[in-house]
């Protein structure tokens, strides 16, 4: 396709919420809390932090750049910035896409089940019970369809009409339904030991590499790196936005969301002293906490679960709609395919794929653990490292609204060294954790078939 009958955004700020909406998920308002409880809580955050800022909004300009430059989606442009040698990066990204997806859809049809039990009969008294029957089998199948339906149709109506007029009511509507639960936290009686392990740092946990590899991977889950995810929506901006102020706001905003999730979260679950549970935290933590802790709360909790899983559903569409966007886009690019082709063809695809995580939990913590967190490093690790020391003029293409070079070098210095350096150490610790996983699985099935 010529660059220039390529679709675009319509409004400086539609491309902000998108991207925006494309962070904004499941990663923050579920996996953050849990991940937070996972490793110790406030040292996390703080570490957390550190990510976002020191290695998440570098990466992010990353792909900004080579999206903008090429007008291209990740396989397209791999190829016309970095030549043959780089195209298998895009096809990385675009395989990543479908796997992530494919799980994604099926934690976001279990919110959708959660919000729609809030709306009609009120949360279950045995929640765990409850969980284990709506998080695997056919029902939980059914959810999954019925999500990937509405991403596919959001997807097929295009950049415009589909995902940034989406996004324009989406976003603005989930950033009040998180403050307005945040600030109800604050007057819920005992919730200031939730606000301490949140926020009072623990000094003996301060440092360990595991809480480094932890923050990375979900740093750059929750900013939607490392996939080409950023990269694709950049590459339907004009030359005169502003990318670095841009990068700044989205990764701003998406740690806010995460952290009133966080002061949602903890708040409600120690109020009622449900802690132990967070503690031994697992994917389904919090749709069993959560729910245990609003039932108990009476009419009221059920108002409050309602708004909170509405705004978790919203956060996973919009997010949802960002992960087939990059098939979706890749597909017209590469192949020339009409859009509602495409995403109706790769949405298909991916449903197929994610059958097996909606039949077991076992199955998507292990395609989260390599997809969502093993290929997300290694995409963002390769990034930079193209960003860095192959791309030509990395920093030209960002001046192109942003006058501050000097800013901008030390950007590209960054990339050069300091981001590459902590990622490799990422990979080693994410790799190793991958390696655990795996080996339990062949374990497992070697001790099912002997
Ligand atoms: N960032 C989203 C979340 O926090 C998930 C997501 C959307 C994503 N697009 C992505 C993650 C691309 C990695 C890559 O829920």
């Amino acid at each position: 396709m010529e660059a220039r009958d390529r679709e675009g955004w319509g409004t400086r700020s539609g491309f902000i919420l998108a991207a925006i909406g494309s962070a904004v998920g499941l990663g923050n308002m579920w996996r953050f809390p849990y991940v937070t409880a996972e490793n110790g809580g406030a040292a996390f955050v703080f570490f957390y932090i550190l990510m976002v800022l020191l290695v998440g909004v570098p990466v992010m300009l990353a792909e900004f750049t080579i999206g903008r430059r090429t007008r291209l989606s990740p396989i397209g442009a791999m190829l016309k910035a970095g030549g043959r040698a780089w195209m298998p990066l895009g096809y990385l990204f675009v395989a990543t896409g479908f796997l992530i997806l494919s799980y994604y859809s099926v934690i976001a049809g279990w919110t959708m089940r959660y919000t729609l039990e809030a709306a009609l009969g009120g949360f279950s008294t045995t929640p765990a019970e409850y969980f284990s029957a709506a998080s695997e089998g056919t029902s939980a199948v059914i959810y999954h369809l019925a999500f990937m339906g509405i991403t596919i149709a959001v997807v097929a109506g295009g950049i415009k009409m589909g995902i940034e007029r989406a996004s324009l009511v989406l976003m603005p509507l989930l950033f009040l339904l998180v403050m307005g639960l945040a600030i109800w936290a604050i007057f819920l009686p005992g919730a200031e030991a939730g606000y301490s392990f949140y926020l009072r740092p623990n000094p003996q946990r301060l440092f360990s590499l595991e809480t480094l590899g932890a923050a990375a991977g979900q740093a750059f889950f929750s900013l939607s790196l490392g996939m080409g995810a950023m990269l694709t929506y950049a590459s339907y901006l004009s030359k005169q936005e502003d990318l670095p102020s841009a990068g700044v706001t989205i990764a701003g905003s998406d740690f806010l969301v995460a952290f009133l999730a966080g002061m949602v979260v903890f708040p409600v679950i120690f109020a009622l002293g449900l802690s132990d549970e967070i503690g031994e935290s697992t994917i389904g933590a919090l749709f069993i906490s959560l729910p245990r802790a609003f039932t108990a709360m009476g009419d009221g909790g059920r108002i409050i679960g309602l708004i909170f899983f509405s705004a978790l559903f919203v956060g996973a569409l919009t997010s949802g709609i960002s992960l087939l966007e990059v098939v979706v886009s890749s597909l017209i690019d590469t192949w020339q395919l009409p859009r509602a082709t495409a995403a109706l063809g790769a949405g298909l695809v991916i449903t197929l794929i994610g059958v097996p995580s909606a039949y077991s939990t076992n199955v998507l913590a292990i395609f989260d653990q390599v997809a969502g967190n093993l290929f997300l490093v290694f995409g963002a690790f390769a990034l930079t490292i193209f960003v860095g020391w192959r791309m030509d003029y990395p920093v030209t293409e960002l001046q192109q609204g942003f006058r501050s070079e000097g800013l901008l070098r030390g950007w590209h210095f960054t990339l050069k060294f300091f981001v590459p350096i902590i990622l490799a150490v990422v990979l080693y610790q994410v790799g190793k954790d991958t390696t655990l996983v795996l080996y339990q699985v062949v374990k497992d099935i070697l001790a099912l078939v002997f």
